[in-house]
């Protein structure tokens, strides 16, 4: 459900994988600039949850939280994941984390390609300091318009976060979309209708779609962002 990630030096995937690569491989970028071992973690917006069982399965926090806004994706969590007891997922809202969770519960909170649909961001930002433990992380890795990152960091200071790393990865996506672009094509047709698949394509970002060539000449930025909740 994301738009992927491209690297020189991909990581050694699983057979089960494989399939998903560049999707999984936004995944392992993001969770890679911390050590997650042993820890307690949330994932916000976590879709139908295979990010989360990878980053479970690789990354062996001590427990994982998917939680997300859709009913039906959070079901689907639940029964695809039900034997994994160290991988749990529930209903919620990422603007209202603190009346979720309690306070300083989480060590990281990992975030991928959903922040950009909140409409409330400074809710988020003040949501995820409550929640952190001093010391924690937030791993966010997501797109914008370019003018829009200035404010989105102001943001995240405003609500008592650092900012300890910024990295733009827009050419790995942009390359991820291009590589992945005979699965994302094949799967548009095999599952819309073919009066939608125009519709699919663009939300899909493959070549040639508007929001693929905001990437591809810098008017849509996708950062990797690594942030602090100080100790
Ligand atoms: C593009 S999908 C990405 C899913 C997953 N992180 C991935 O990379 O495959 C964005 C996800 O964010 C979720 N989302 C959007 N707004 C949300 C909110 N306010 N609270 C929690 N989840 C939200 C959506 O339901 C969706 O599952």
């Amino acid at each position: 459900m994301n738009y992927g990630y491209a690297d020189d030096q991909p990581p050694q995937l699983s057979d089960c994988d494989v399939d998903n690569r560049y999707p999984i491989q936004l995944y392992h970028h993001t969770a890679s600039q911390i050590p997650l071992k042993g820890k307690e973690v949330l994932e916000v917006g976590c879709g139908r949850g295979g990010g989360a069982e990878y980053l479970g399965r690789c990354f062996r926090p001590a427990n994982l939280i998917g939680m997300d806004i859709s009913e039906q994706a959070v079901d689907f969590c639940i029964e695809k994941y039900r034997d994994d007891k160290h991988l749990s997922f529930v209903r919620g809202d990422a603007l209202a984390l603190g009346q979720l969770f309690s306070p300083e519960s989480f060590d990281v909170v990992v975030n991928v390609e959903s922040s950009h649909r909140y409409t409330d961001f400074s809710a988020f930002a003040q949501g995820i300091y409550t929640i952190l433990s001093p010391g924690g992380h937030l791993l966010l890795t997501d797109f914008r318009k370019s003018d829009k990152w200035d404010p989105v960091q102001d943001e995240l200071r405003e609500a008592g976060l650092t900012i300890i790393r910024t990295e733009d990865i827009t050419s790995n996506v942009v390359r991820a979309l291009d590589e992945d672009s005979v699965r994302r094509e094949t799967l548009i047709e095999e599952m819309t209708p073919r009066i939608l698949n125009n519709v699919a394509r663009e939300f899909a970002g493959t070549k040639g779609t508007k929001l693929y060539r905001s990437f591809a000449n810098g008017e849509r930025l996708y950062y990797a962002m690594v942030i602090q909740k100080p100790s």
